[in-house]
């Protein structure tokens, strides 16, 4: 009997211990449930607002477990640098999950997203490579068409004489701008095709969080009917892989990323396979279509919030440009303000606002806790720039904190939109010139007042893998 009593005992404390040790020194936070984890305890519905009371409560590091696995929340500037930056070596890839294969495997093929160590480094330098010295991003050949697509958007805008939600003509801009560099073609405003492309992006993109509750329990995933919206997701892929097939196939001689890089892998077949290549230009479509169109919707919607912010931008616009000309990246030193306000905007509402997962790759410490091998690790973008330690009144849109006693731009290195490291947005400088391009333009040729007797846009926002307003608003469109 005392033989079966020790062995039981030394059992439990093994099993205990096997238990609790992989959560040894993990950085604190919500209980967690043995098989649910911390779901109990998650309001889906806030969660954003709720992970900002978390941090309050837990501070720079937590941990909220979705089933077994630890989800490592990184909730300050620091301790996102000293993850990314420092540590980059432990922190970088991504994980392996059902939402990241779907954001970022094309039949099967891989291209940056899941690229790991070296591979991830080669194939995140053939990219910037491409960007930034064979298509000139930031340069005067780039600006020309950023600005023939903001022509077209005007045109289309000029003959919008009631009020109109210009969500689908910013996204129509925006994402051309980088079909343009990717295939060396633009889509029309009403191609059908496009636009159930977009849609399924976007349904992609709102199936982010469901995806982190079906992933520790996958057959959830065989339930009847779709109440994760993860069926409807498949079938988008299945559209999703027609789509680019085809328009892959019809402009191969276009002068654009792909045909560049498609040289460049038949004289060094080490260089690339050609499959990734595929998956590269669809990660950049990918990143591009909801981003820079959601910041440029949401900057207008807190501009009918704030009409003073329209008046100052009208003033220096008319000061510094002027109606006779367009505006130029060489403008933007006289009109900080401008870039200000996108920064402002993408402060509150940074429009990744938990980037994209990444995984720690072998058990390390982070600002003296543990991190296990696996563990994922969530950048709380939207937390570092709701900070009241480090902004001011945070939920106050006021594009002024970013501009100095002298007009210049001032503290913009302290929110982190992109996120940092080896991960670091890939088209950052596509979205900043993109940005100011096309707002200025907007604010040179227009007016923008809320409908007659309508409040101002509601600046309520839902959370997917980017963050969208709630409810679309109209506008009224005046010419100047
Ligand atoms: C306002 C505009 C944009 C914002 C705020 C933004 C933000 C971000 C963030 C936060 C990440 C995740 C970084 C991380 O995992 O740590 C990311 C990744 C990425 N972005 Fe952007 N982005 C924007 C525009 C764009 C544009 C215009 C493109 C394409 C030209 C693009 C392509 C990508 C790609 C391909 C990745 C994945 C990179 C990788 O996994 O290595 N993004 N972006």
């Amino acid at each position: 009997m005392d033989f079966i009593l020790t062995i039981g005992l030394i059992s439990l404390i093994i099993i205990a211990y096997l238990v609790l040790w992989p959560k040894r020194n993990l950085p604190p936070g919500l209980p967690s449930w043995p098989i649910l984890g911390s779901l109990p305890y998650l309001d889906i519905k806030n969660l954003l607002e709720q992970l900002l009371k978390l941090h309050r409560k837990y501070g720079d590091v937590m941990t909220i477990h979705m089933g077994s696995k630890p989800y490592v929340f990184l909730n300050s500037y620091n301790v996102i640098k000293e993850a990314f930056v420092a540590q980059k070596e432990y922190f970088s890839d991504r994980p392996d999950s059902l939402f990241v294969n779907m954001l970022a495997r094309v039949k099967g093929e891989t291209g940056m997203i899941l690229a790991k160590g070296d591979t991830r480094n080669h194939v995140r330098g053939i990219v910037a490579k491409a960007l930034n010295k064979t298509f000139n991003v930031g340069k005067t050949q780039f600006e020309n068409n950023v600005m023939e697509e903001v022509h077209v958007l005007l045109d289309h805008l000029d003959e919008k004489t009631k009020p109109y939600d210009m969500r689908w003509s910013l996204t129509m801009c925006t994402s051309n701008i980088v079909h343009v560099l990717n295939l060396g073609k633009r889509f029309a405003y009403d191609d059908e095709s496009f636009q159930e492309q977009l849609e399924g992006e976007k349904e992609l993109f709102e199936f982010f969080i469901k995806a982190q509750i079906l992933d520790p329990f996958p057959l959830l995933r065989f339930l009847p009917g779709d109440i994760f919206g993860y069926k409807k997701c498949l079938a988008n892929q299945t559209i999703r892989n027609k789509f680019f097939t085809k328009h892959l196939e019809e402009n191969q001689e276009n002068d654009c990323l792909l045909k560049h890089w498609k040289e460049m892998a038949k004289e060094d077949p080490n260089s690339i396979e050609i499959e990734s290549l595929i998956v590269l230009v669809y990660e950049l479509f990918e990143g591009s279509i909801h981003t820079n169109s959601s910041t440029l919707y949401i900057a207008l919607a807190y501009m009918l919030n704030n009409p003073g912010v329209q008046e100052k931008i009208h003033k220096l616009i008319d000061e510094n440009i002027g109606q006779d000309r367009q505006p130029t990246i060489a403008d933007r030193k006289h009109l900080q303000y401008i870039d200000a306000v996108c920064y402002e905007t993408l402060r509150l509402m940074p429009i990744g606002p938990m980037g994209i997962p990444h995984i720690c790759s072998k058990t390390t410490t982070l600002a003296g806790y543990t991190i296990p091998e696996s563990a994922i690790l969530i950048p709380n973008l939207y937390a570092v720039h709701h900070d009241p330690n480090t902004w001011p009144n945070p939920e106050k849109f006021d594009p002024s904190r970013f501009i100095d006693e002298e007009g210049k731009l001032q503290n913009h290195d302290k929110i982190i939109p992109f996120s940092m490291g080896k991960r670091v947005c890939p088209g950052k400088e596509v979205a900043k010139m993109s940005l100011f391009l096309v707002l200025t333009s907007l604010l040179q040729r227009y007016h923008f007042s809320v409908p007659p007797g309508e409040s101002p846009p509601s600046l309520k926002v839902k959370l997917g893998l980017t963050l969208e307003l709630e409810t679309p608003y109209k506008v009224c469109i005046i010419k100047r």
